[in-house]
């Protein structure tokens, strides 16, 4: 049987993905219902998926069963979507659009916004307490641990909090890559970590290669994100284009041109390519990730 094209085994995911997280929030009718229609609003319908892809493709290379990786992918995603939410809040980005809609604040409201986000980190490790996602207990808690981390002031969190100390400054190009490695990569790496750890079928050494990969596409992901902000449209991108430009935001694209950016978007997949050379045909829906996440338009 051949492997399905990078298109369908996606959108197979994609749709795993979704229908688990259907399941895992809470039902809109359930109280507080307003809460609830919010938290289902900011995570259900749209989205990439690029983490949960990662989870899975790394699952597959560990031989882990699906419904394991389907957990951690949709974990890492519930963290993500409550990251977008206070990430478009005023007191942050203050966005009026994601994913193609009115932001979590604008159609709901801000004191909404700020309780969705919270929500979705603590359902996030709901689940990850709830179901069985390594054979051994320890694993499963290291997993635990590991996300916890990567949301946290040492990742995500503390990516947020150097990017808004930035707004107005000029950073260096060492130092937009600390900002960009937390605020982006960590969520990413953990992904693919996590996915790999669901199974048991890598090596330390080869999850040292995972987690190579990761950390080159974590950071890939971010400087794409600032090229496309700075040129691509808003209907394709459904959030507002130019924003960073507009509040001051220190990017790659302000640090060294949008040429160069993408150069190094370009330089940075090849270093995630080659830290999985090893793995061979194995490893080509990582590498089809990596093309995805580099050559997007969104
Ligand atoms: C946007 O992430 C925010 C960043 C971390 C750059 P995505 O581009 O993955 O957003 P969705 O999930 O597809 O909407
Ligand atoms: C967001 O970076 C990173 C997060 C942790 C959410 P951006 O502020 O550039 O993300 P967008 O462009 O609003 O999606
Ligand atoms: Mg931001
Ligand atoms: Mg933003
Ligand atoms: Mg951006």
């Amino acid at each position: 049987m051949t492997a399905p094209d990078f298109q369908s085994w996606a959108a197979a995911g994609q749709q795993r993905i979704e229908a688990f997280l259907q399941r895992a929030l809470p039902q809109p009718d359930i109280a507080p219902q307003r809460l609830h229609a919010a938290m289902r609003y900011a995570v259900l319908g749209a989205g990439k998926r690029v983490r949960p892809l990662l989870a899975y493709a790394a699952g597959e290379l560990s031989q882990a069963d699906p419904e394991r990786v389907t957990v951690a992918g949709a974990a890492v995603e519930l963290i993500h979507a409550y990251s977008l939410v206070h990430d478009d809040l005023p007191c942050m980005d203050d966005d009026v659009l994601r994913r193609g809609k009115p932001t979590c604040h604008v159609e709901f409201d801000e004191a909404t916004a700020l309780l969705v986000g919270d929500a979705l980190q603590s359902l996030s490790f709901q689940l990850l307490g709830e179901y069985r996602l390594a054979d051994d207990a320890k694993m499963q808690l290291d997993m635990i641990k590991l996300l916890a981390i990567a949301a946290g002031s040492r990742g995500m969190a503390g990516g947020q909090a150097i990017d808004l100390a930035a707004v107005g400054k000029t950073l260096s190009v060492p130092e937009l890559e600390f900002m960009h490695i937390h605020k982006t990569g960590a969520l990413i790496r953990a992904a693919a970590v996590l996915g790999g750890r669901c199974g048991n079928g890598l090596s330390e050494a080869e999850f040292a290669h995972v987690d190579t990969f990761a950390k080159a596409v974590g950071l890939a992901f971010q400087v794409v994100d600032d090229v496309l902000d700075a040129e691509a449209p808003t209907a394709t991108l459904g959030k507002t284009a130019g924003k960073d430009a507009e509040q001051g935001k220190p990017t790659y694209v302000s640090a060294m041109g949008i040429t160069q950016a993408k150069a190094l978007a370009g330089e940075l997949r090849e270093q995630a390519l080659k830290a999985i050379a090893p793995f061979g045909a194995r490893g080509a829906r990582l590498a089809q990730l990596a093309d995805f996440i580099v050559l997007r338009q969104f």
